[in-house]
């Protein structure tokens, strides 16, 4: 059965406040683009078509707006509301019907994911029966859930860690069987009164069914939910751009993964369209 995905886009977006007082934090631009698009892209890489988007009573409507049913580029999207920011694992309880018991990747909305071969490794986790999560090395890991290694192997992860673990991050992208439903649905609130991913994470590698793949230095992962990760972030893809491809583009993704044809491709990004002209690398 194919793998479905999920995208969550709720939250306060607090920490972008007061960018963030009117508009949901994954529609503020990354550079070119609404920031959704970058892990919009990342599901179509990896060969995901049907597409649930999870946000905010007040900005699922937006989402809609932007986004549609998705038949222009051959995906379908669905929509559900989450009352409250109760955790990003409370994203897989809501989801189940979605699901309908097939696997899943869930990508958080404010990751963006770029750079070489990063689809060779998305898709390669997407094809298979295992579930997979990414690690990253960082310059301040302790903002994020933390690997920690025991012999060269990962034997837990710790969020926000107090003291230095080690200096990978785990990354907002998770590629997922559907049992994993089950134990977020077991999953008790944290100290920050949150369903915990990384309660999550560390139950499916006490099981030693967690593969942990690492993001070499050319492949690029920003969580964009602070001011000044956020301006990075525009920054990198702004120059990523211009010196080497586009990335995050929804119309050039799924002309890649064989979704829309060259002929809708074309109709899309005319030549009045500010990605004509990046066309010519692609076609
Ligand atoms: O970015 C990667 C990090 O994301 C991981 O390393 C951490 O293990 C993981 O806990 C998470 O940490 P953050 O503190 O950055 O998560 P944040 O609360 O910012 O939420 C991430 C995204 O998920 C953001 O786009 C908002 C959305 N979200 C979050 C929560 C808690 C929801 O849609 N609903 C929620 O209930």
């Amino acid at each position: 059965m194919n793998r479905k995905g999920i995208i969550l886009a709720g939250g306060s977006g607090s920490r972008l406040y007061p960018l963030t007082k009117v508009i949901s934090k994954q529609l503020l631009p990354i550079y070119n683009k609404p920031m959704i698009y970058y892990p919009i892209s990342n599901l179509i890489m990896s060969r995901i078509k049907e597409i649930l988007i999870i946000s905010s009573p007040h900005h699922i409507k937006l989402y809609k707006n932007l986004l549609g049913n998705g038949e222009n580029l051959g995906l379908k999207f669905s929509y559900k509301i989450q009352k409250k920011p109760n955790g990003i694992a409370e994203g897989l309880i809501l989801a189940e019907k979605f699901l309908k018991g097939s696997n899943f990747c869930l990508i958080l909305g404010d990751n963006i994911f770029f750079g070489k071969d990063i689809k060779k490794k998305f898709l390669n986790a997407s094809n298979s029966e295992s579930q997979s999560i990414f690690g990253k090395k960082v310059n301040h890991p302790n903002k994020y859930g933390v690997l920690k290694f025991k012999n060269g192997k990962v034997n837990k992860i710790i969020e926000k860690p107090k003291s230095l673990v080690s200096k990978y991050a785990v990354t907002g992208i998770y590629f997922y069987n559907n049992s994993a439903i089950e134990i977020a649905k077991k999953l008790k609130p944290s100290y920050r009164n949150e369903l915990e991913i990384t309660d999550l994470n560390n139950q499916i590698l006490d099981k030693n069914e967690l593969n942990i793949h690492l993001l070499n230095n050319e492949q690029y992962w920003y969580d964009a939910g602070n001011h000044s990760d956020y301006v990075k972030t525009i920054n990198h893809v702004y120059n990523y751009e211009n010196e080497k491809q586009l990335v995050g583009c929804l119309e050039i993704e799924a002309f890649k993964s064989s979704f829309i044809s060259k002929k809708k491709l074309l109709k899309y990004i005319n030549n009045k369209s500010p990605f004509y002209k990046k066309l010519k690398n692609i076609l």
